[in-house]
């Protein structure tokens, strides 16, 4: 407790006495959030020494403090902070939170899902076996054994075309896109409609203007493309409508990169999660001189691990690299580390492999109560089903009827900046195994009530 810094900017000038400025600053501070409840404090001797007071002032303002109940005091402890800050203007998501019981959100797995015994043996056998100079690796491009391992994973697993050279490790996919847009020259990039909007965003912050490329049964429909130096595409499963790019839209969109000399971003965020047909070869696998193949640990994983991939064409990868160092400089080592040996002894295949059994019975699970005449997304990949609904007054009613349930599911229309269709979309990763019974029946009641 002695040696706890406390750089508070006290103020000792306070005509009513130094005690009283000690109060007010530690009151103020831990008003505004400074101090958290549960931070030790310094003892009062260290404190007295610091400010350069009798230890006595100090004792006698953690007693008043403690006295109106800003910190606790027990003898040999020291004094701790017990109180909460004033509520933050700005109020957080929370209250919401707290009254949804079920979470049929797109796109999260199950947080109990992480395989943390696993994972931790992975990095302590990892860490206990890395030359001490990894420690201090800081490649923009990631660890060598990591794009080894990944190299090895993505051409065996997904059929990439793919040399350890031509990977650069990233914090997820919105890291490798944020990278991306700065990379690509071309003023105008095209990107599906519906999409993640917080894709569009990132693309024109970074100056770009976009056409959206409307979405059919087939996927992106390539020959709205125009004049577009960049297409990103999610041809394995279309976020959100679930749909797989057909194999005549695939040469077409090569074939178009070719020709105009383009780029394809190809965003296999959830590819791993295929369920009834075998995947369509890789735009990358193609073609891999136009096409610049994104991965991330975000849903067959968790998304708190910020752990991505690039496989880029030749000629990016300096970009790429250049424009990492300037960011962000590289991922971390210790994460790294642990998911190369995850990787190298397979548990990533058979964690995967046991997701996409347990997914695949929630999705048939959820497809055998939807009410008759209820128009489906293929629900073939993935982690989450369309259910579509008439128009947007629909949708409306519907989400009110979910949020009266305390299920919690996201409309269909905010993910289109134009015309938009309108439905729920159902993701079906979220909830832990033994709670996913009951978000399902939450889901049957409120389909019936609308
Ligand atoms: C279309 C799409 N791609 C990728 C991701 C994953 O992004 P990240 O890897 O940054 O977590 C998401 C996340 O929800 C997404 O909606």
């Amino acid at each position: 407790v002695d040696q706890l810094a406390l750089d508070l900017h006290l103020d000792l000038t306070s005509a009513r006495g130094v005690r009283t400025g000690i109060e007010d600053s530690l009151r103020e501070a831990i008003r505004a959030g400074q101090l958290s409840r549960g931070t030790l404090l310094p003892s009062t001797r260290a404190l007295a020494q610091d400010l350069g007071v009798s230890r006595g002032t100090v004792v006698a303002a953690y007693t008043q403090l403690a006295a109106e109940g800003w910190i606790g005091t027990r003898a040999g402890f020291g004094a701790v902070v017990v109180a909460d800050p004033s509520p933050p203007r700005h109020k957080t998501s929370s209250a919401s939170a707290a009254s949804t019981r079920h979470d049929l959100r797109a796109g999260f797995p199950a947080p109990s899902s992480f395989p943390r015994v696993e994972w931790l043996g992975c990095l302590r056998r990892a860490l206990l076996s890395a030359p001490a100079q990894v420690l201090n690796n800081m490649d923009p491009e990631g660890l060598p054994q990591l794009r080894f391992e990944l190299a090895r994973y993505l051409g065996r697993a997904r059929g990439l075309r793919v040399t350890p050279d031509n990977i650069v490790v990233t914090n997820g996919f919105t890291h490798s896109l944020h990278l991306l847009a700065r990379v690509l020259d071309h003023p105008r990039i095209a990107i599906e409609e519906p999409s993640n909007f917080m894709h569009r965003a990132i693309l024109r912050e970074a100056g770009h203007e976009l056409v959206l490329l409307p979405v059919d049964t087939e996927g992106a429909v390539t020959d709205q493309l125009g004049d577009v130096g960049a297409a990103v595409v999610t041809p394995n499963c279309q976020f959100p409508l679930g749909v797989t790019l057909s194999a005549r839209r695939r040469s077409r969109l090569i074939d178009w990169a070719r020709e105009t000399d383009a780029i394809i971003v190809e965003n296999d965020f959830d590819g791993e999660f295929r369920y009834d047909s075998h995947p369509l070869t890789p735009l990358q696998a193609l073609q891999p001189e136009s096409v610049v193949y994104a991965g991330t640990t975000s849903k067959s994983l968790t998304p708190g691990l910020r752990l991505g991939w690039l496989a880029l064409p030749d000629h990016l990868v300096e970009l790429v690299r250049r424009v990492r160092t300037h960011t962000d400089l590289s991922n971390g080592v210790f994460d790294q580390l642990a998911f190369t040996e995850f990787l190298r002894t397979g548990s990533y295949d058979r964690h995967i492999r046991k997701q996409r059994l347990r997914y695949r019975q929630r999705r048939d699970a959820i497809l055998s109560i939807l009410p008759e005449g209820l128009e489906v997304s293929s629900g073939n990949a993935g982690l989450n089903l369309v259910l579509y609904l008439p128009d947007r007054e629909a949708e409306g009613r519907a989400l009110a009827a979910a949020a009266a349930r305390g299920l919690a599911v996201e409309g269909l229309s905010r993910y289109y900046e134009g015309e938009a269709r309108a439905g729920l979309i159902v993701g079906y990763g979220a909830p832990a195994e033994h709670t996913f019974a009951s978000a399902l029946e939450a889901l049957a009641d409120t389909l019936r009530s609308t």
